[in-house]
């Protein structure tokens, strides 16, 4: 059978099979770091949030349990299904590329890992500036996928090109799909260009050993884009290849840079 390259376009989908793993490793790996970059900025009781892209709706659910009852959360996704009720969330489809949004209306825009999948990607940041009210604030938290460390060889685990060839072919597979590698990096300047104040852009780096959530998402990945991974021309030998080397009780590298950028709409 021939392999043929999937059309550009969000590379994950929440109706596979494996999206329920990838949202709890997410939300297992970065929720924390999200957490207490959130808690820097003026939210309490009575704020109106919006969750952009909110996947597995974890940190949809933090936000509304510190604004409800007064305050409120909205939480959009093309695919929203994987975001239980909880109190003070409204939960929506929506488009962030393409849908209405209100303008001037929230205090906090957060979106985590979904404007560096989206080609739209800077006109969606212009929209979310708008959709702030005065003084708002918005949170970007993003990977620069450039920087994957390699394996670091330790005990038996060193087969280090096998872990390489996954994650060439997870970025190749990626940007084909149209995310931009350098966002997380980039992001800054472009709130910064969009007229936001106060830029701050903390990094986060983490050690990944096997079983640690970011290797988790890694192994998640190569069956989540198991299609896409073959049609890229990689081999089911060489995706056991690299889940061999992530799930060896030795395994030890680090991960990629997330970026959490915060900039606040002037008054
Ligand atoms: C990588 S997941 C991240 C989920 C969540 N933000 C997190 O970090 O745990 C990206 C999410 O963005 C959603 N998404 C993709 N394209 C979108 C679009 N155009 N508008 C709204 N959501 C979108 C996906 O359905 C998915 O739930």
């Amino acid at each position: 059978m021939t392999a043929t390259t999937p059309p550009p376009g969000y590379a994950f989908d929440n109706d596979n099979s494996h999206a329920a793993e990838q949202h709890r490793c997410l939300a297992a790996a970065y929720d924390g770091f999200t957490v207490r970059r959130l808690s820097r900025l003026p939210l309490g009781p009575g704020s109106r949030c919006l969750e952009v892209g909110a996947g597995g709706g974890s940190v949809a659910r933090r936000l509304a349990a510190r604004v409800a009852p007064a305050g409120s959360v909205l939480a959009t996704d093309i695919k929203p299904g994987h975001v239980p009720p909880s109190p003070g969330l409204r939960v929506t489809v929506h488009d962030i590329t393409a849908d209405p949004l209100p303008e001037n209306a929230f205090d906090v825009v957060h979106a985590r890992l979904v404007l560096l999948h989206l080609p739209e990607r800077e006109a969606v940041l212009h929209r979310l500036v708008r959709a702030l009210r005065p003084g708002g604030w918005l949170q970007l938290d993003d990977f620069d996928e450039t920087t994957y460390g390699p394996l670091i060889p330790v005990g038996g685990c060193t087969d280090a090109a096998a872990y390489r060839a996954y994650l060439d072919a997870k970025v190749r597979l990626l940007e084909s799909a149209g995310v931009d590698l350098t966002w997380g990096r980039r992001a800054a300047t472009v709130m910064h260009e969009a007229g936001l104040t106060g830029i701050d852009a903390e990094p986060d780096v983490q050690q990944w050993r096997a079983g640690s959530p970011g290797t988790a998402l890694q192994v998640h990945n190569t069956r989540h884009l198991r299609d896409r991974f073959l049609a890229a021309g990689l081999t089911e030998g060489q995706l056991d290849a690299a889940r061999r080397v992530m799930t060896h009780p030795d395994f030890l590298a680090t991960s990629c840079l997330m970026y959490s950028v915060q900039g606040r709409k002037p008054e």
